[in-house]
């Protein structure tokens, strides 16, 4: 909608919400306030009820080249540790709403970081995935270190962020990174990551939510916590009419009609 300057946000289906990064000069690079459009969206389709689902995308040649390099380099340690630099970028990953990235081209730095913020990537074959800042005289900052950490090792993680080297779209996936590499074509793994999005509006909203805070518990909580945690969310829907309207809707073999409560 008009009331962004770095970012585009539209609906291409009734209960799915697309954000999309533009600012194409800079291949998206993460600004200060675009994060802050972003974060503001985000928020706003997390509070809309009509929401289901968000994707997340850039352009063709970049999901983002990273946080902007020309913002930072005359910044002095006194003034990112005052003024906590990158740390409104944990507002997004409070997002209840599951977000799907679908990321073509380069996504490098915090665009590699800001697409393992969200739940679920879609990778196009032109995706390319690095931690390239030590090629700057830095490292990761907007958790590139600790979420490549837990997802694809020890190893693998060290080889990204000690020689910024960038994985293709077939290694990431090879490596657990993405969920898959959808085909090739313009514009295709929006389409995909849009209709995966509308699947997922299509359920039970509760149920959703549910699911991916117990999901993502699994990377915070040790496995009796995050087992007692998932047993307690469970028996918790058993107080939703969307749990009768599901498990009945199976018992008279018909389709549910879930009404997200
Ligand atoms: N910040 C600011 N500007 C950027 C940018 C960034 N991260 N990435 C690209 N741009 C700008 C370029 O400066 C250039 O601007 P001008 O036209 O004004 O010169 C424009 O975008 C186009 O870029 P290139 O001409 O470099 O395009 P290319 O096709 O030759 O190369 C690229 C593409 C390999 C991605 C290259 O742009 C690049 O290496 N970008 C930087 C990648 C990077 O180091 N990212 C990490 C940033 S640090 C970080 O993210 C910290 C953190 O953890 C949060």
């Amino acid at each position: 909608s008009s009331q962004y300057n770095y970012i585009l946000v539209a609906r291409p289906e009734p209960n799915v919400a697309l954000i999309t990064l533009n600012r194409p000069k800079a291949l998206n690079a993460l600004s200060s306030p675009l994060f802050a459009e972003l974060n503001q969206a985000f928020i706003e389709a997390d509070a809309d009820d009509t929401v289901g689902a968000l994707v997340l995308t850039g352009s063709e040649k970049a999901f983002a080249a990273g946080a902007d390099i020309k913002e930072m380099q005359d910044k002095e340690y006194s003034d990112v540790f005052k003024n906590r630099f990158l740390e409104d970028w944990t507002q997004l990953s409070k997002t209840r709403k599951p977000i799907i990235a679908a990321v073509s081209g380069y996504a490098l730095g915090g665009g590699c970081e800001l697409a393992l913020m969200c739940d679920i990537i879609l990778a196009s074959p032109t995706a390319k995935f690095g931690q390239p800042e030590i090629n700057l005289g830095v490292i990761p900052g907007g958790g590139g270190s600790q979420r490549l950490a837990h997802i694809i090792g020890k190893s693998r993680t060290m080889e990204m962020v000690l020689t910024g080297r960038n994985v293709s779209a077939q290694e990431a996936e090879k490596w657990g990174m993405v969920s898959r590499v959808v085909g090739e074509g313009e514009g295709q793994v929006v389409k995909e990551a849009i209709e995966m999005a509308k699947t997922i509006a299509s359920k039970g909203q509760v149920a959703v939510q549910a699911g991916k805070e117990v999901v993502n518990a699994a990377y915070e909580l040790n496995l009796a916590e995050g087992l007692r945690f998932e047993r307690r969310i469970f028996h918790g829907l058993f107080a939703t009419k969307d749990q009768k309207e599901g498990m009945s809707a199976f018992a008279e073999k018909r389709k549910p009609e879930f009404t997200n409560s």
